[in-house]
């Protein structure tokens, strides 16, 4: 007897400035899909991987990291059986955009429904233990994100990751400019290293300040705090700008085109800018283009908040 299950997972952006490895917006600007089925024929515990399709399969690793994602679910939830899975790449990778966290995140969400596991934290775990196959070391930001849905902080508590949404009031909307990356393999292990190992104590309180008024604007709907508090990163963004082309004139340009705030799109190289509506995120898109055409080929995409990839799970078969 087989079961299946699809699930959808978007783009997230990590980050948002101060909030290095604890805050994400999952974004609509691109989204990957999953078809899990299995068969619960108990014995031998094992994931394959019989497909890879879409615009994105080709530079995507062969969606390793939904592999990993489901054989980790499978041990922390004690399961015995034969999963197959498909996968569906429209995410780019290497871009910042949470590609192979989401991969993990839809992989994750579409196996939980077939084996019967609700454990938020469980789930995060298996999804962040895939993406660190593409990461390096785990963080759970993006896929936290790609889980479920919109706003997201994480962090672990008692040693689990735990996340939870935050309430979006207003009409957040991002502009993403997404060059054509210099770099796809090893490049959020490339960001993560030129990172400083620590900190003074006043730098992080000043950055952790910074990201909850990101979060009370958000509850809020100050899109105005909201963007001011996203470019407040003293730590990680000017560690990481001098690897971002053209991150300030591209940032200039989306704050003269109206957007409230621009800052790097997670480990990069994408830049998003938080916009109160379409069409100024779309003034402020084109903007940011313009800005980057003498550094390198890119596109801008406009963005909403999108659904989490456990809302998304289908089951049929
Ligand atoms: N928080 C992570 C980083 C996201 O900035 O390294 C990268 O996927």
């Amino acid at each position: 007897l087989t079961l299946c299950a699809r699930a959808t997972a978007y783009s997230s952006s990590a980050n948002l400035g101060p909030g290095y490895d604890v805050l994400a917006l999952a974004h609509t600007a691109f989204q990957d899909r999953v078809e899990a089925c299995i068969a619960r024929a108990g014995g031998e515990r094992r994931v394959e991987i019989v497909s890879v399709e879409g615009p994105e399969a080709e530079r995507s690793g062969g969606a390793a990291t939904a592999g990993r994602a489901v054989e980790e679910l499978l041990g922390l939830a004690g399961v015995h059986a034969r999963v197959e899975l498909r996968v569906w790449k429209g995410i780019p990778p290497g871009r910042g955009l949470g590609s192979s966290g989401a991969t993990a995140a839809a992989a994750v969400a579409a196996v939980s429904r077939l084996i019967g596991v609700e454990d938020a934290s469980l789930l995060l775990e298996a999804a962040g233990r895939g993406e660190a196959v593409a990461a390096g070391q785990p963080h759970y930001d993006n896929v936290a994100a790609s889980l479920q849905g919109g706003l997201v902080a994480v962090a672990p508590l008692s040693g689990r990751p735990v996340a939870a949404r935050i309430p979006l009031r207003g009409d957040l909307h991002v502009a993403l400019l997404v060059p054509e990356p210099y770099r796809v393999e090893g490049k959020t292990r490339l960001m993560r290293s030129v990172l400083p190992g620590s900190v003074p104590l006043q730098v992080a309180a000043r950055n952790y300040g910074r990201s909850l008024l990101l979060v009370a604007a958000a509850c809020s709907g100050s899109l105005r705090l909201l963007g001011e508090a996203l470019m407040g990163d003293e730590i990680v963004e000017p560690a990481r700008a001098p690897l971002i082309p053209c991150l300030e004139p591209v940032r200039r340009a989306a704050l003269e085109a109206g957007a409230y705030g621009a800052t790097i799109s997670g480990a990069g190289p994408s830049i998003i800018a938080v916009a109160g509506s379409r069409l100024e995120a779309e003034r402020a898109g084109r903007a940011m283009l313009e800005a980057y055409s003498g550094c390198g080929s890119a596109r801008s995409i406009v963005a909403v908040p999108a659904p989490g990839a456990l809302e998304s799970v289908e089951v049929y078969g």
